[in-house]
Formats: C-alpha cells, structure tokens, sequence
C-alpha cells in the first residue's frame, strides 16, 4: 500500500469559532495539524490581548488532551485598537499576528478597517515591533466587481502599504488569483501567502455550473480555472512563500442552506487528505512537506514540528454531514471520495 509520510504539518489560517462549534470541530484540526493560526473574528471580535488568551484557553479545554497540538492566536485590528494593544501582543509568544479584515469584506468583518491610512500608526508599530500582519486581500467597493476584488486590492492597497512599511511582514491569506500567486512570488521584501484546499481543487463552474453548490461558496470567491491552475502551479512550486492555510471555516447547515448563505468551506475533518489530491494530481507530492510542514514555520520564526504524520493511499469517502442540530456542519466535498486518508484519523 503507498503511503508519503511527513513532519506534522501546521494550519496556518483556520476558524475554529466558539461554543457548541468550538467543540465540534477543534480536534478535526488538533488531529493532523501540530499548530493552527487561530482566526478572531468571533461575535464580538477578539480585539484584545486578553480576550485572545481566555479564547486560547476555550480552544485548549476542548482539544483532546491526547492532541500535541499549540493553538497561535491572532488579534483582529480595528480602526480604534491601541498602540499598546500592538505592544502587548508583540511581547506575548501565544499572540502570532494581527489580521486585517477591511470592513465588510466577509463573516463578521463589519468592525474591521474602512481606511487603511487610519491604522498607519498601528502598522507603524507593527512593523517596528515585527508583528506579522495577516490580511484579507479584498476591495469593497460597491461598484468593484466580486472577481476582481483581490486584485484591485493588490493594486491599489497593498502595493502602497508596502512600499510604506516595507520590513513589514506580511501574510496574504486564502489567495485566489493568478495575479496573487505572481505578485508573492515577485515582490521584495517579507511577504508570503496560504493557500486553501478549495481554490486548489475547485473553480468557480464547481460552485455555479448546475445549480448553486453553497458548500463551495466562500470569501474570497473561487476563481476561474486559469487562477486555479496558477495556484496549483504556484503552491507546488517549492517556494517558501507559499505555504498551507486551509481557511476552514464551519457555519450551520441552516446559514448556508438560506436565501443569504453564508461564507465558508468546512474542509477541516479531511484537510490533509485535500491537499494530498491535489498535490498527487499535480505529480508533486514531494513538494507537499516543504507547503504544509516547513514554510510556514520558517515565515513565522518558529521551530519546526519533530513529529510525522502518515497519509495512505485508499479511498476515503467524505460524510454527508457532521454535528447536530446547531453545530450540523456539511463538509468540503460532502459524499465525494478522496484518494488519500491520514492514518489514525
Ligand atoms: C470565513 C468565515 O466564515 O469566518 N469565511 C470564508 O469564506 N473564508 C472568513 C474569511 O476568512 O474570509
Ligand atoms: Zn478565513
């Protein structure tokens, strides 16, 4: 039987969300990943130091105690955080970075940043206290098309931001376009990006052509086939810029089976196995450690997992459905079967 063995790979983009869910999902990641960045942006947002650390602690308690699994906070920047909460934060090692989320851009992003000139003193900061900055890439404006909101803000934001405060380290996250994908590979300076399961796998026929697919809608929206190819190209590449953030991020069935369904790929439970495929169909597997295992880790500054995980070649089909009642979440692929599975999963 054919298996790839790998160090412990890291989630370096995940919601876990709180609650009944918190304890629905957390250990689908705590299983196969040694570390996940854990994204803020709860109801109300994880704003402080000391909010992001009771949260921590929530994650904690419900990852089984069995799991060698760290938890990397993140705060979520508004246009009202302190100087000193830029402080706190860099001085606090469960603390990995400050995500921006411009305002209105996806779930729960309404109190994030409308004008990026009025966090320039926070970024500011930042760049002198060398707190990576994790971004949602995306434009809002109304009159922007939703296909091409990563990269107008490319263009019209980041490149300004970054010429700013260029010892910046930055995240890109969830890219999703060609001109992401050449941007991070080319541009100076210390930046990189996460790249999904889904903008890997899928495009944007999967989501429309046929029906509307809820289970592939999520922010920002999967591209046409070109950008998937270039991030299948540019994930498998070998360059250290670019490294595994799955983006899961769980919503009831019931907000994503409604007139306004919600953002989001579950793709937690079989992430690993996801990556896999699409590595595997990319005759690339052995550039699937470096991606998931060794990029990230070497962006963020942080000791490499010692530990391996093993994925076996056998079919793995993916449930309907997991939870129930409120926390019933349909997963990434609902019913498809996978190629991959990860052994004691
Ligand atoms: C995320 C969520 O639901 O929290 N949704 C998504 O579509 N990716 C938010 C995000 O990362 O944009
Ligand atoms: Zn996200």
């Amino acid at each position: 039987m054919q298996t790839i063995t790998l160090t412990r790979p890291d989630d370096w983009h995940v919601h876990l969300r709180d609650g009944a869910m918190l304890n629905a999902v957390a250990n689908f990641t705590a299983r196969q990943f040694g570390r996940a960045v854990i994204m803020p942006n709860l109801k109300p947002p994880i704003t402080t130091v000391a909010q992001a650390l009771a949260y921590r602690q929530r994650v904690v308690k419900a990852i089984a105690p069995a799991a060698k699994f760290t938890p990397l906070m993140t705060l979520y920047l508004t246009e009202s955080t302190p100087l000193q909460e830029i402080d706190r934060a860099a001085e606090h090692a469960d603390i990995i970075g400050v995500k921006l989320y411009p305002a209105g851009a996806t779930t729960h992003s309404d109190a994030g940043v409308g004008s990026l000139k009025r966090i320039w003193p926070l970024l500011e900061r930042m760049q002198q206290r060398d707190l990576p900055l994790l971004i949602h890439g995306e434009v809002t404006d109304a009159d922007c098309d939703i296909f091409d909101r990563e990269s107008v803000f490319i263009e019209r934001e980041l490149v300004p931001l970054r010429r700013q405060f260029p010892e910046l380290r930055i995240v890109l996250e969830h890219i999703t376009t060609a001109q992401a994908a050449d941007y991070i590979r080319d541009a100076e300076g210390p930046i990189a990006a996460t790249i999904t399961p889904q903008h890997l796998l899928f495009n944007r026929n999967h989501l429309l052509v046929g029906g509307i697919k809820p289970h592939y809608y999520c922010l920002p929206v999967l591209k046409r086939a070109q950008h998937q190819q270039a991030l299948l190209a540019a994930a498998t590449s070998g360059n250290p810029r670019f490294f595994l953030g799955t983006d899961s991020a769980p919503h009831r069935l019931t907000d994503k089976h409604s007139a306004c369904g919600c953002a989001g790929c579950f793709s937690a439970p079989q992430a690993m196995a996801w990556y896999a495929q699409a590595f595997a169909g990319q005759h690339a597997l052995s550039q699937l450690e470096g991606f998931a295992s060794v990029h990230g880790a070497d962006f963020y500054r942080l000791p490499r997992n010692t530990d391996t995980i093993t994925l076996t070649l056998t079919p793995n089909t993916i449930p309907e459905h997991y939870g129930q009642h409120d926390t019933q979440v349909v997963p990434l692929g609902a019913g498809q079967t996978l190629n991959w599975q990860l052994n004691n999963a």
